[in-house]
C-alpha cells in the first residue's frame, strides 16, 4: 500500500491567502502542502487590479480608513475586526515589499509610493502596481513558493471534502485532512495534516455574469458548510459596477481606480447620471454605484452604460492603466478617445465561513482565510481594496495561532470509496445544470431582490440540488461535477440568507423591505439548523 501523504499544514488554494500562509508557515519550519485545482496562478488574486488599501501617508489616519470601512459596510462590520486589520495594514505592506513586490513608485510623495483612490475612500491610500496589482504580487509569491524546500505544490488537484472525526470513528469536532481528486489521473487520495487552511476564494461563478475567473465556485464555503461550520452573511454578494461589456471579453474588469482617477459614468446621451443618485458621484461605495447603474439601465432599456476617462491625456491613461488600455485596444476600443461600455457583474462574496481574528472556524484545526471567510471586516458591503489586505493580516494571525496550537499525531485516513459509482454517461447534464443555476441566480438573486424572486430561485435551486446530488452519488467524480455540487450549495446558502434578512442593507436590496431595521444582525446558517 502506498504511504499516506501527510503534512503539518495543508493549504487549499493558491491565491494571496493561500500562498502568503504557505510561505510564512514554511519559513517557520512547517512542511506545507499547497493544493490548487488548476495552475498556481489561476485565482482571483492574480486578476486584482486596483490595489491594496493601507494607511501609509502621514496626512491620512487609521481612524479615517476605519470610518470609511464602517460606512461602506452599512453598519454591519465588526468594529474590532476592522480595527485589527486596518491597524496591521502597514505591516502587511512591508511583508509584500520584503517578498519583492514592486508597487508603483511616486518620487513626489513622502511615502515613496503612488497612492490611488477608489469608491468609499476619503483619502488616496491604495498602493498598486499600475493596474495589475494582483499579477505583480502573485508572480512573486509563486516564485518564492516553488523554490521553498518546505512547500510541496499540488497543481490540478481538487479538494472534495474535509475529513472529520466522524469519518474515522472519533467523536471529536476536529479536521484531520482532506480528500483530493487528482484531475489528471482521476484518482482520489486522502491527505492528512495537523491543520487545514481553506483559502479557496469566493463564489462569483454562481452568477451568469461575473468578474471572477472560472475557479471561483465557492468550494471552500460548501465544504465547510457540509463539515458543520457556521456560514455567515451570504446574502451580501458584491456587484462591481464596471465590468467591460464586449462579446469577446469574458469577465474583464475596468478597475474602480479609473473612477478614482476621474472616470465619469454616463448614459449614451452623455448625461452624468450619478448626480441623481449620490453626492459622492462616481466615488460613492460600490453598492450604491452598482444599484444606480442597474436603475438607469432598466429605466432606459440599456444593455450597458459608459465609463469615460477619455478627457485625460493618452500618456496619463497608458501610464496608469496599461493593462486596461491594451486590453480594450485589442477589442477595438480606444479608451483615450472614446468611452468604455460597462455593466455591473458579480465580483466579491462578502459572507463566508465564520472565523475569529486568527482565522479559526468552529471546527478544531480548520482555518479559513481570505474571500472564503467571514471575519466581520466587510459587513454589508466591502470597501474597495480591503480584501487583499484581509488575506494578509488574518493569514499572519492564523500562522501565529497554528504554531502555538498543540496537535495529535497523524492518524491513518480511510481511502476514498468508489465502489458504488460508475463512469459518467451524460456530461450534458452537468453543463445544462451549471447554466440553469447561474441564470437563475442572475435573474432572481441579483442587485435588486423581491420575496417572490427569491422564492422562485429557491424552488429551482432545490430541484437542481436533488438532481445534482443523485448524479454525484452515482457517477465518478470530475472537476465540473465537484464544482457544480459546491455551486448549488452556495446558491442555496445565498438565497436562504437573503430570505432571512427582512431589510435592505448594503448589498442586499429588497423591494419588499425598503430601509434598514434599527438593530444589527448577522445571518448565520449551520447544517444542524438548516439542512440543504
Ligand atoms: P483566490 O485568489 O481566489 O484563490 C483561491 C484559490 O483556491 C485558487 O487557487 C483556486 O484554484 C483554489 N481553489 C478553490 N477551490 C479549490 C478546491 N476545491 N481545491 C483546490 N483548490 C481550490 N481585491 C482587492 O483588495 N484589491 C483589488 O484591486 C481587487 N481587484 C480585483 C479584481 C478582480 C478582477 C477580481 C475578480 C477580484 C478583485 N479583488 C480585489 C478581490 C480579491 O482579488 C479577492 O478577494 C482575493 O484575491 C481573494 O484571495 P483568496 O486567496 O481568498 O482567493
Ligand atoms: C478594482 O480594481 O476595481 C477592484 C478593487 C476591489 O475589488 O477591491
Amino acid at each position: 500500500m502506498k504511504k499516506q501523504l501527510q503534512f503539518n499544514t495543508i493549504v487549499i488554494g493558491s491565491g494571496l491567502a493561500g500562498l502568503a500562509n504557505a510561505l510564512r508557515l514554511a519559513e517557520q519550519g512547517q512542511k506545507v502542502a499547497v493544493i490548487t485545482k488548476k495552475t498556481l496562478a489561476e485565482c482571483n488574486s492574480f486578476y486584482a487590479q486596483g490595489g491594496i488599501a493601507a494607511v501609509v501617508d502621514v496626512n491620512d489616519s487609521m481612524e479615517n480608513h476605519i470610518s470609511d470601512t464602517l460606512i461602506a459596510g452599512g453598519e454591519l462590520c465588526d468594529e474590532k475586526t476592522v480595527r485589527f486589520i486596518i491597524e496591521n495594514a502597514p505591516e502587511a505592506i512591508k511583508w509584500l515589499v520584503s517578498m519583492g513586490v514592486n508597487f508603483t513608485p511616486d518620487e513626489h510623495s513622502s511615502t515613496g509610493f503612488h497612492l490611488t483612490r477608489e469608491g468609499g475612500h476619503s483619502f488616496r491610500r491604495i498602493l498598486h502596481a499600475a493596474d495589475a496589482t494582483g499579477e505583480a504580487i502573485i508572480t512573486k509569491l509563486i516564485q518564492k513558493s516553488l523554490s521553498h524546500p518546505n512547500i510541496k505544490v499540488f497543481e490540478n488537484h481538487v479538494a472534495i471534502d474535509l475529513i472529520l472525526g466522524s469519518k474515522i470513528n472519533k467523536n471529536t469536532n476536529k479536521c484531520f485532512g482532506v480528500y483530493v481528486l487528482n484531475n489528471i489521473t482521476n484518482k482520489v487520495i486522502p491527505i492528512a495534516a495537523h491543520n487545514t487552511i481553506l483559502a479557496t476564494g469566493g463564489a462569483g461563478k454562481v452568477y451568469l455574469y461575473t468578474t471572477n475567473p472560472d475557479i471561483a465556485t465557492g468550494d471552500g464555503i460548501a465544504m465547510a458548510y457540509r463539515a458543520g461550520c457556521n456560514i455567515t452573511n451570504m446574502e451580501f454578494i458584491q456587484f462591481h459596477p464596471t465590468c467591460l461589456f464586449h462579446p469577446k471579453a469574458k469577465s474583464f474588469l475596468i478597475s474602480e481606480a479609473v473612477r478614482g482617477e476621474g472616470g465619469i459614468l454616463k448614459l449614451p446621451n452623455g448625461y452624468r447620471f450619478m448626480q441623481d443618485h449620490d453626492e459622492r458621484l462616481e466615488l460613492a461605495p460600490r453598492d450604491i454605484v452598482a444599484r444606480a447603474i442597474d436603475f438607469e439601465m432598466k429605466k432606459h432599456g440599456l444593455e450597458y452604460i459608459y465609463l469615460d476617462i477619455s478627457y485625460k491625456s493618452q500618456a496619463f491613461i497608458e501610464e496608469h492603466f496599461p493593462n486596461i488600455y491594451h486590453k480594450c485596444k485589442s477589442l477595438g476600443i480606444d479608451i483615450a478617445h472614446e468611452p468604455i461600455p460597462v455593466v455591473p457583474a458579480a465580483h466579491y462574496t462578502c459572507g463566508g465561513i465564520a472565523t475569529n481574528l486568527f482565522g479559526q472556524t468552529n471546527i478544531e484545526h480548520l482555518y479559513a482565510i481570505g474571500e472564503c471567510a467571514h471575519t466581520g471586516l466587510h459587513g454589508a458591503n466591502r470597501l474597495a481594496s480591503n480584501s487583499l489586505l484581509e488575506c494578509l493580516v488574518i493569514g499572519q494571525a492564523a500562522v501565529k495561532n497554528i504554531l502555538q496550537t498543540p496537535h495529535e499525531d497523524f492518524l491513518e485516513l480511510p481511502p476514498w470509496d468508489e465502489s458504488q459509482v460508475c463512469d459518467n454517461d451524460e456530461a450534458v447534464v452537468i453543463a445544462h445544470n451549471w447554466d440553469e443555476l447561474r441564470r437563475t441566480m442572475w435573474s432572481y438573486v441579483g442587485i435588486v431582490r423581491t420575496n417572490k424572486r427569491l422564492e422562485r430561485a429557491l424552488h429551482r435551486i432545490k430541484l437542481l440540488n436533488s438532481e445534482i446530488h443523485e448524479y454525484y452519488s452515482n457517477f465518478k467524480l470530475s472537476l465540473d461535477l465537484i464544482e457544480l455540487r459546491n455551486l448549488v450549495c452556495v446558491a442555496e446558502l445565498i438565497v436562504k440568507s437573503a430570505q432571512l434578512r427582512k431589510e435592505s442593507r448594503g448589498l442586499h436590496y429588497s423591494k419588499d423591505f425598503i430601509g434598514k431595521l434599527d438593530y444589527i444582525q448577522n445571518t448565520i446558517l449551520n447544517k444542524k439548523e438548516c439542512e440543504l
